[in-house]
Parts: structure tokens; C-alpha cells; sequence
């Protein structure tokens, strides 16, 4: 399995995988509704606000995790881990922690302070998220799952609370996806 930063030429595989691995696990229309998200970031989003990494198997994209720009008045230099899939034949194998892993530390050579992500804390406690509150940092939308908002620092052991508003990109920013 390699693990790497996503290819531009590889949209279409990106968006398929998507739509592939949600429709299966949340039905098709869910899948059309997450692919039209991975679209938004791969094709409308400022290549410095977004990143994407992919597992690849014998030249076969098996597997893909989105980051994107959190944008806080303070500055703090924060990304959003979502959405992240892996096709179903290849779930349960361990890759999406390591692919997780993969983008964790590309983001902290880049500077990057705080990871947050909005998901199953099961799963995510796996590589090193945990619950936060919004005392801790805010959402840029309404939560309708709060115990699904999840940090962690790259810089220190804990997170520093951030009393400013978040923004997020314009991809993310639909109440719907909250
Ligand atoms: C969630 C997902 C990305 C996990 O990737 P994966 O490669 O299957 O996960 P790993 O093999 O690295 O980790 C497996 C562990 O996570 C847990 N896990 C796997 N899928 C899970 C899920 N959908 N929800 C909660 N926990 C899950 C398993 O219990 C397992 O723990 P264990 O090893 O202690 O039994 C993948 O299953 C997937 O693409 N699911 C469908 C789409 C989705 O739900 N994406 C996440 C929301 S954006």
C-alpha cells in the first residue's frame, strides 16, 4: 500500500471512490452528496486551503482523506479532516488510520497546530482525536451531533482553548453537512 499526496489528474477515481464507499455504507443518494463535496474541493477550492491523500494498491485508488482550511480572526493554523473513505472490500485493514497518519504529519511539517474532524469518536480516538467542546474551539456551522466534534493538537498534548469564531471553506459551508 503507498501512501501519498493526491495527483490532480486523479479527480475522477477521487470522485468515484467517494461516491463508491458512502454509497454503500449510507445509501446512494448520501454518496452523490459526498462526491459532490470531494468535487467542490478538487475542483473550486484554493489549492493552499485544501489538501487530499490517497492509499493506492497496484496503481488503484483505495482510499482518500480531505483536509481543509479552519480560518480563526486569532491566526491559530488549523485544518478539518473531511470526508475520508475507503472503499468497503478494503475497511477494517487498518489503512485508513495509517492514511490518516500519512496526512497528520504532512500537515505538521507544514505548520499546521490543530486537526479537528466531525466523525465517529470510536474510530477517530485511533489516531489521536478526542471530544471537544465549543468552549474549546467553535464550529463554523451548527453541530447537530456535537459528541461527534472531535480535536487534536500537532504542537503540544493538549489543546489551547480558541475563543474566536471559525470559518471554514465554502465547500463545507452548508448547513446540511453539519
Ligand atoms: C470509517 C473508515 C474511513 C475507516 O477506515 P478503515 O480502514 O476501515 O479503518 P481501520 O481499519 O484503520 O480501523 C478500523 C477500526 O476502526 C473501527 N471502525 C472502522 N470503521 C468504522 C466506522 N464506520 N465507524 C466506527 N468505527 C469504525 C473498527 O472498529 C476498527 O477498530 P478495531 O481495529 O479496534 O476493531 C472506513 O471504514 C470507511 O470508509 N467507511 C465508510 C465511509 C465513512 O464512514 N467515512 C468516515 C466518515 S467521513
Amino acid at each position: 500500500m503507498k501512501y501519498s499526496e493526491y495527483n490532480p489528474s486523479k479527480i475522477e477515481e477521487i470522485n468515484h471512490l467517494f461516491i463508491k464507499t458512502f454509497s454503500d455504507s449510507e445509501g446512494e443518494s448520501e454518496g452523490l452528496v459526498i462526491g459532490e463535496l470531494t468535487n467542490n474541493f478538487m475542483t473550486s477550492t484554493d489549492v493552499n486551503d485544501f489538501c487530499c491523500f490517497v492509499a493506492t494498491n497496484n496503481n488503484e485508488i483505495i482510499g482518500g482523506v480531505f483536509f481543509s482550511r479552519l480560518t480563526f480572526e486569532s491566526g491559530v493554523k488549523a485544518y478539518i479532516l473531511s470526508p475520508m473513505a475507503i472503499l468497503t472490500e478494503y475497511q477494517g485493514k487498518g489503512i485508513g488510520q495509517k492514511l490518516i497518519s500519512f496526512g497528520l504529519n504532512a500537515l505538521k511539517k507544514n505548520g499546521v497546530e490543530l486537526a479537528v474532524t466531525y466523525g465517529d469518536p470510536n474510530f477517530y480516538s485511533k489516531v489521536g482525536f478526542s471530544v471537544i467542546s465549543e468552549e474549546i474551539v467553535k464550529a463554523p456551522l451548527k453541530l447537530s451531533y456535537p459528541e461527534g466534534w472531535l480535536g487534536q493538537s500537532l504542537v503540544s498534548d493538549r489543546i489551547d482553548p480558541i475563543t474566536d469564531k471559525s470559518y471554514c471553506v465554502e465547500a463545507l459551508n452548508k448547513p446540511d453537512l453539519w
